[in-house]
């Protein structure tokens, strides 16, 4: 099903990597995963989040705070029943592990354009096919997937759209306006609203939104390595002033979590 990012031809496995038949070869890594970003689809040395932005992720997610979150997408994938499925922009695979083990029979592939955060992740589920790569240009064939998972992450919708199997669909999952409000208010002297609906109107053509629903709870952050994480694994952490940021560290807080779920599907 890989694809060589370079002239789209099929790639076929090597003992230690993939070649395609143009000879473009690509190795695999010590850890298992597969780079298939080529220096020139690079913007800039190491792109994506950073291993600080990454292990803060890891730490946070590891600690069970948003686990309701997973359990419920991973629900909601097991149900659509996917014979292959991709997580694109899995980060450290928190989400993506949770899904490969709601569907054990499928063929599972995820990836990240951060070598950190991929180079962490394939250690979780070492079943799965781990890709470094672009979702811009996704070394995948086109109508190859059932289910693409979104979580959290930019999406290129066009490139979405050439991966789907007729059927098929987009699980995505991002924040509502409610997300983490008393957060943000601790943060910024003006919340931003946030448009949790814009990503709708990105929707293409042949393409429909077919489910939503949304998950909302408390969590009460006790420990101020949990809300330092919260802050470093968002824009929060740099977007804030240092002198907030250290005021909503300092003190426990309860915050609301208020998550969207779409399901989009391919026509
Ligand atoms: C907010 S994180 C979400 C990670 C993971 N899905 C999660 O929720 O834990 C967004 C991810 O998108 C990745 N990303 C950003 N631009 C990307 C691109 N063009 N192609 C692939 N991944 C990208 C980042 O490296 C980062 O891991």
């Amino acid at each position: 099903m890989l694809t060589c990012p370079i002239c789209q031809a099929p790639l076929q496995t090597l003992d230690n990597g993939v070649t395609c038949p143009a000879n473009h070869r690509f190795d695999r890594a010590r850890q298992g995963y597969l780079n298939l970003l080529p220096v020139q689809h690079k913007n800039s040395r190491d792109p994506g989040d950073n291993a600080a932005m990454v292990e803060a992720r890891r730490r946070f997610l590891d600690g069970g705070h948003y686990a309701p979150l997973a359990q419920r997408l991973a629900k909601l994938a097991a149900g659509y029943k996917p014979e292959r499925w991709l997580d694109i922009g899995c980060g450290e695979g928190y989400y993506t592990t949770q899904i490969a083990d709601a569907l054990p029979q499928a063929d599972g592939y995820a990836l990240d354009i951060s070598r950190e955060a991929v180079k962490r992740a394939c250690k979780r589920s070492p079943q799965l096919t781990w890709l470094v790569a672009s979702m811009a240009r996704v070394p995948l064939a086109d109508a190859s997937c059932q289910l693409l998972a979104s979580v959290f992450s930019p999406l290129d919708w066009q490139e979405a759209k050439r991966l789907l199997a007729p059927g098929g669909g987009l699980l995505r999952m991002g924040p509502t306006r409610e997300h983490l409000m008393e957060l943000r208010q601790k943060l910024y002297d003006e919340v931003r609203d946030y448009d949790d609906q814009k990503h709708l109107e990105l929707i293409p053509d042949g393409m429909r939104l077919a489910h939503s629903e949304t998950l909302t709870f408390n969590l009460h952050l006790n420990s101020s390595e949990a809300r330092a994480d919260l802050l470093a694994m968002t824009p929060h952490g740099w977007r804030a002033s240092a002198e907030r940021r250290a005021a909503v560290i300092a003190e426990p807080c309860d915050v609301t979590v208020a998550i969207r779920y779409d399901w989009i599907e391919r026509l």
